[in-house]
């Protein structure tokens, strides 16, 4: 079902007629891309920051394997100056083949900086860029026969991105850096020989950062697995330069030459979206994900009304972890300030299925402790990252006229499958809050029961970080941020060994 609708939503709106030129400066820059390609003012975009608050160590992740990456020598690849990269062709008998499905590859290219400033990498940490980025971009071909076919479904791309950094000389680089010469401007393109393309890849193919993610560039459909890896490359400042300054985003004809660089787009909102990582060491407080077994097992619980314990069975594993978030506040206001809440959502009600308030309980702890920062912090910001999401589509569609029923069928099927879906698979934040909203929409006979064995699941939770909040002895274990995180979250998180099961839809 959410295929079907995705699939109508992608031919209902009018982006083929609507493209047009997008640069990374200038009138067509980045802040614009939205009025022509409707996707780049959308939910799950990339690049991202990863943050090491967003990251969630994931046990299950296993080392990328790649397939007949080393090309022969007899081999062309075809490379190309496409204006805002330099692009290589690559043959579709490479392939990933540690994901879920087989992802073909069908191009890489690359977003540096500039010869004044050498950071230009896309993805950054803890704020910091690197000097460059490549992407290695393959389309899933049990699904798609080719990369235009793929491009626009939710699980049609999966890219490699490696950060460049300045150091070494890189001689795997160099098998096509040695032809930029050309391919100096715009649509030029030459054929090179083919080489072994794992070089170009770090040597550790187990340590990364996986999310949901899109495109980088227009028309930035969300249809990309991101796999970025945690260790650089390097190139030499020489290697670095030359690709900084030797290409030119107009055409060799134009009268006047706009060179090519700092062709990368700034971070991302992460909506509520996770970052799951394959390493553990070296990040302070990091938290492991609930499995997505752990996930599905509840959430059919939640499905099939099978209620009775879940409560008491460790429905609070589920919650998001509640940490002092400063902004949120200010999100809220600016947001519902602007008056866009849907119908929908009036309908639901938000604001009453807050942390409770209007409870004899909850009102107890509110005269003992007033106005605890995780009151506030719980809830809000995570349905205000659906809201908005929901928001960003129902404005794109409004703009295309599309609105009436394909809003009515985004809000009542793609949105609820869309969140539970990533929810499951362990990549969003959803709160319960959240996905007691997403459920109660569809089996209605529970929504009573549903309500009072969650809000005791939640009260339960917020208990437990009274508690630790009023004797600060007990945060032993946990570093600064994280200090009045409950304890047994995060021992309850990781002694389940999540057995793999396969979720199919
Ligand atoms: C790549 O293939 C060539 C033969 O085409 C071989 O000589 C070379 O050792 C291979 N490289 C690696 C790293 O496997
Ligand atoms: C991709 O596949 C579709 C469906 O088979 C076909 O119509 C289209 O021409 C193909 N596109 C390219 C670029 O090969």
């Amino acid at each position: 079902m959410t295929i079907t609708l995705l699939f109508i939503i992608f031919i209902a709106c009018p982006l083929a007629s609507k493209g047009g030129k997008w640069t990374y400066n200038g009138p067509d820059g980045e802040h614009d891309w939205s009025s022509k390609y409707p996707f780049c003012g959308g939910a799950f975009q990339s690049p991202i920051d990863f943050q090491t608050q967003l990251l969630r160590y994931d046990p299950n992740l296993p080392p990328i394997q790649v397939q007949n990456y080393n090309l022969s020598t007899n081999e062309q690849l075809t490379l190309g100056n496409t204006g805002h990269s330099v692009l290589l062709s690559l043959p579709s008998h490479m392939y990933i083949s540690s994901l879920p499905h087989r992802y073909s590859a069908a191009q890489l290219h690359f977003h540096w900086g500039s010869s004044s400033l050498l950071t230009g990498s896309e993805h950054t940490v803890n704020g910091n860029r690197f000097a460059g980025e490549m992407h290695v971009v393959h389309f899933n071909s049990d699904k798609y026969p080719n990369i235009s076919m793929a491009v626009d479904k939710h699980d049609g791309l999966a890219v490699l991105g490696v950060f460049i950094e300045i150091g070494e000389f890189n001689p795997a680089f160099d098998k096509f850096f040695k032809y930029i010469n050309g391919i100096k401007y715009r649509d030029q393109k030459i054929q090179v020989p083919a080489f072994n393309v794992r070089a170009l890849l770090p040597a550790r193919l187990d340590e990364y950062y996986r999310y949901d993610g899109s495109l980088t560039t227009p028309p930035c459909y969300p249809s990309v697995l991101w796999t970025v890896f945690r260790k650089p490359v390097t190139i030499s400042r020489k290697q670095f330069l030359a690709l900084a300054t030797a290409l030119y985003a107009s055409h060799a004809q134009d009268s006047a030459t706009v060179p090519l660089h700092g062709n990368y787009r700034k971070p991302q909102l992460t909506d509520n979206r996770v970052v799951l990582v394959s390493f553990k060491d070296g990040l302070h407080s990091i938290f492991s994900v609930a499995s997505p077994f752990q996930r599905k097992q509840v959430i059919q619980k939640l499905l099939v009304g099978d209620l009775a314990d879940l409560a008491d069975e460790g429905l609070y594993q589920l919650l998001p972890k509640l940490s002092p978030q400063p902004g949120v506040e200010k999100k809220w206001k600016k947001n519902k300030k602007q008056g866009q809440w849907s119908q929908a959502t009036q309908k639901q009600q938000w604001s009453n299925n807050k942390v409770p308030s209007n409870t004899g309980y909850s009102s107890s702890i509110g005269k003992k402790t007033p106005t605890p920062w995780y009151m506030g912090a719980l809830g809000t910001d995570k349905e205000m990252c659906f809201v908005s999401l929901e928001e960003n589509v129902v404005h794109q569609l409004e703009r295309y006229h599309a609105k009436g029923l394909m809003v009515e069928a985004l809000r009542e099927v793609v949105f609820p499958e869309l969140n539970l879906r990533s929810y499951l698979h362990c990549r969003s934040d959803l709160d319960l809050q959240t996905i007691k909203q997403l459920i109660k929409g569809r089996s209605r006979d529970e929504a009573v029961e549903l309500e009072q064995s969650l809000t005791k699941a939640m009260l339960r939770q917020i208990r437990r970080q009274i508690k630790q909040h009023r004797n600060p002895n007990m945060e032993t274990t946990m570093g600064h941020s994280q200090a009045t995180f409950p304890k047994d979250y995060n021992s309850a998180l990781t002694y389940h060994r999540p057995q793999r099961v396969e979720w199919e839809d």
